[in-house]
Formats: structure tokens, sequence, C-alpha cells
């Protein structure tokens, strides 16, 4: 199949240009490379050092004997976008490119007027653009299994059936997001069930849950980026960085919050699943694409007892819950349709942690060297006074310029 992944930069999308190409499908992507952008604003680095895109791409077309056709755009210049979907045809568009931070998008109102304007508008110019030039072909949308908050119910996938008033409906199931990045994650979510019923375009969104793990290879161009800062980094792979360099794990509030969680390499195999599997014509469908429900004090409990295989001593240090959230709540969302297409998990999460330690260990003095960034201080209730600053257009294009000048001088 022909895959265009929007995003292709990014911690998922360069993991899984190379999960498809190895299956033997045809790779493409686009990325404006915002999420390096992003991680610098933060002051932060990926603990794991990336290659710069372009090398990242030489090294592609030597590994995986043909070149991937790459878009340098942001998905909201729509007349770009357009000519990169006519011009490479894909039979599947997989959606990552969007800003995937709650901290960040909880900054100030510039950074939440950014994160749902990049979301909702890259969005929507995909959804045209897949109208007009492949309107067959099938759209993977990652969504968050963070839309549907923690309601005091299962969590069904998607839809459930209700009945009020003696009658009775299938109806999408609440969204109730806890940040305004989970917010825009649901406007999307509506934008391409409409699309669906209005055009006729097939759509898989995939509630996903918080993803870990490494991802490396002996060619150290292919390797995917790992943060470890407040806004970038997600719960696991930012307690392993704790742990590497010894500094105490840090659960917010009482830390029995619990989430759904995979690995790196089970979101690969899911995505690859629902790729090779589309729906129908004007079908949209919900999978909720998780592994196992913890609470952010078995991530601590787990990372903690990994680390003595590395005689890493691990102190748990919890913290004043900076999010406004339930911290004692039910939560229980099903996950049959991916098991269904024949999901199964790969490794399970001590191995997976150890691994990841293993991988995180020789890093350690780069992120040691950041260690400021792994403590919060985006407040959910306040953060006026934060000091990040969204950059603009014209700010990044400077720093693209001073980068490629950089480039020259090496
Ligand atoms: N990583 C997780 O734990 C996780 C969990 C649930 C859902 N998701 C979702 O999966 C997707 C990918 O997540 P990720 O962790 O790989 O994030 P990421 O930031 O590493 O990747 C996103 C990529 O998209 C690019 N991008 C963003 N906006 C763009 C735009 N307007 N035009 C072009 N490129 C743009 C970024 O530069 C980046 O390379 C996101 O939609 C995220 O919300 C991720």
């Amino acid at each position: 199949m022909r895959v265009f992944i929007a995003g292709v930069d990014g911690y998922l999308g360069w993991t899984l240009a190379q999960h498809l190409a190895r299956q033997g499908h045809d790779v493409g992507g686009a990325d404006a490379l915002l999420r390096r952008i992003w991680v610098d604003e933060m002051e932060s680095l990926s603990a794991i050092p990336i290659a710069s895109m372009d090398e990242r791409l030489a090294s592609f077309g030597e590994h995986f004997g043909k070149p991937m056709r790459f878009f340098a755009l942001d998905l909201r210049d729509h007349t770009a976008l357009c000519a990169a979907l006519a011009e490479f045809k894909p039979d599947a568009v997989v959606h990552l490119a969007e800003c995937p931070s709650a901290p960040y998008s909880m900054i100030d109102f510039h950074h939440a007027d950014f994160v749902q304007h990049n979301n909702v508008s890259g969005t929507l110019s995909l959804l045209f653009a897949m109208r007009d030039h492949c309107p067959e072909a099938h759209l993977v949308k990652l969504g968050s299994m963070g839309e549907y908050g923690t309601p005091n119910l299962d969590i069904p996938e998607g839809f459930f059936e209700v009945e009020y008033r003696g009658r009775r409906d299938q109806l999408p199931f609440p969204r109730q997001a806890g940040s305004w990045y989970h917010w825009s994650k649901v406007f999307d979510s509506h934008n391409v069930a409409f699309a669906c019923k209005l055009w006729g375009l097939r759509a898989t969104d995939v509630m996903q849950g918080v993803v870990y793990g490494t991802w490396l290879d002996t060619d150290a161009r292919l390797n995917t980026r790992l943060d470890f800062d407040e806004a970038f980094g997600t719960a696991l792979n930012r307690f392993c960085c704790q742990a590497v360099i010894g500094k105490p794990l840090m659960p917010y509030g009482q830390g029995t919050q619990r989430r759904g969680f995979l690995s790196l390499a089970d979101s690969m195999h899911c995505l690859s699943l629902a790729i090779e599997h589309p729906p129908a014509a004007s079908e949209y469908r919900v999978f909720n694409q998780l592994r196992e429900v913890l609470s952010v004090n078995d991530l601590a409990q787990l990372v903690r007892v990994a680390c003595e295989s590395f005689e890493l001593a691990v102190e748990i240090k919890p913290l004043d819950n900076p999010r406004v959230e339930a911290e004692a709540h039910h939560y229980r969302p099903d996950s049959q349709h991916l098991r269904q297409l024949g999901f199964r998990q790969s490794l399970p999460i001590d191995e997976e942690i150890r691994n990841m330690i293993g991988d995180l260990l020789p890093h350690r003095d780069r992120i040691a060297a950041h260690a400021d960034q792994l403590a919060p201080t985006v407040r959910w209730r306040d953060s006026r006074s934060h000091s990040h600053s969204v950059r603009t257009h014209d700010e990044r294009d400077a720093h693209e310029r001073e980068e490629a000048r950089e480039r020259e001088r090496t």
C-alpha cells in the first residue's frame, strides 16, 4: 500500500515509517519539523540524540532500498498539502501531525490558541485535501484516550447505546477532555466523523493511550526521539529519564490517576493493523488503542523495580498536582476492536522498561544537563506568568535559517 504519514518526523511518525517500510509498504510523508522547535522552546532536547531530517531521509533510502517521498510542509498550507496528496496518491493517510502536549496547551492563551488552531485547522485542511485528491484513501487519525476523560462508566469504543424517554439510539460516547489540547482532539473527532458522513470518506479514529518506549537502530540516524521535558515527555518516558539520572520520580498528587498505556512497538503493530484493514466508504469507526490500564503510582513502582537490575536506587517523591483532574476514579475502557483484528501485546511492560533504562543510560549526561526541565511549572488553573512564549512563524523561520547556517559552519 502507499501510505502517507503526516507528522513523519515525530516520535511515532519516524518509527511508523520504518515499521511500514519493513512490511513492504511504500511510505511518503510530510512534516513542518515543529516538534523540534517546541522542545527547543521548552529549553530541552530529546534524550536520545536524533538526526536532522536530511540525514534521516538519507538513511531511510539506504536501509529500505527506496527513498521516502518527503514534503516539508505545514498541514495548514492547504495548497501545498493538496499538491502533495495529488502527487503521492496514497491508499492510506496516517494523521499524526498535531501538537500532542496537554501541558503545552495550558501555558497561556497563546499556547492554547496555537494548539487548537494547529490541530483543528490542520485536520480540516487534510479532510478537504483528501476529499479533493484521494477520496478513496483511508484516513487513520490519531486521537487520544484523553478525549473521554474519566467518566464514572466503562468507556466503549466511540459509541454506546442509549435509551432516553423510551427511545433507543447508538450515539457518540460523551467526551470530557481535561486540557485545551485534548479538546482539540475532540473537535477533530467530530470533524472527521462529519466528513465521512458528508463526503463518504472512510476513517479510523484511534483513541490512543499514553505511549512509552525507545526505538533504536544500529544506524543512529534511524533512532526516534524521546522527550522528558514537562510538556513533551509522557509519564513513563519521563520516569525512566528521572531514574537514570538519580532524580526522584514525581507522581502528581496521590498518583492514583489511572490511564491506558501501550508500548511504542505495540502502537506500531496496532496502527499497521488499522491501515491493513480499512473500513468501508462513509464509515467512521473508533478504536481504543491501549494495552494496560495502570495508575501513575504503578508506573513509578514498575520503574523502581526495573532499576534494581541496573543497581540504580530510585526514590519516589509525590508532588502537588499541577493539573485539574480526578485522582481517585473509575477507569475501564474497552479495547476489543484491535484485538479482533489480531493485536497481541509483544513484550511485557517490565521488560520494555528494562530495555528503555538500558537505552537511556548511555545518555544520562545529556538528560542530567537538562534536569531542570523535568519539574512541572505549568499549572492548569493559573500559569499566566509562565516564561515560555510560543514561537511565531517569523521566529521559526529565523530559527530554521540559523540552524541551516549552523549546519553549513560544521
Ligand atoms: N505519544 C503519545 O503518547 C500519544 C498518545 C496519544 C495520542 N498521540 C497522538 O499521536 C500523534 C503523534 O504523536 P507524537 O507523540 O508522535 O507527537 P510528535 O510531536 O512527536 O509528532 C507530531 C509531528 O507532527 C508534526 N506537526 C505538528 N503539527 C504540524 C503541522 N501543522 N503541519 C505539519 N507537521 C506538523 C510535528 O513537527 C511532529 O514531527 C499526535 O496526534 C498525538 O496527539 C500520541
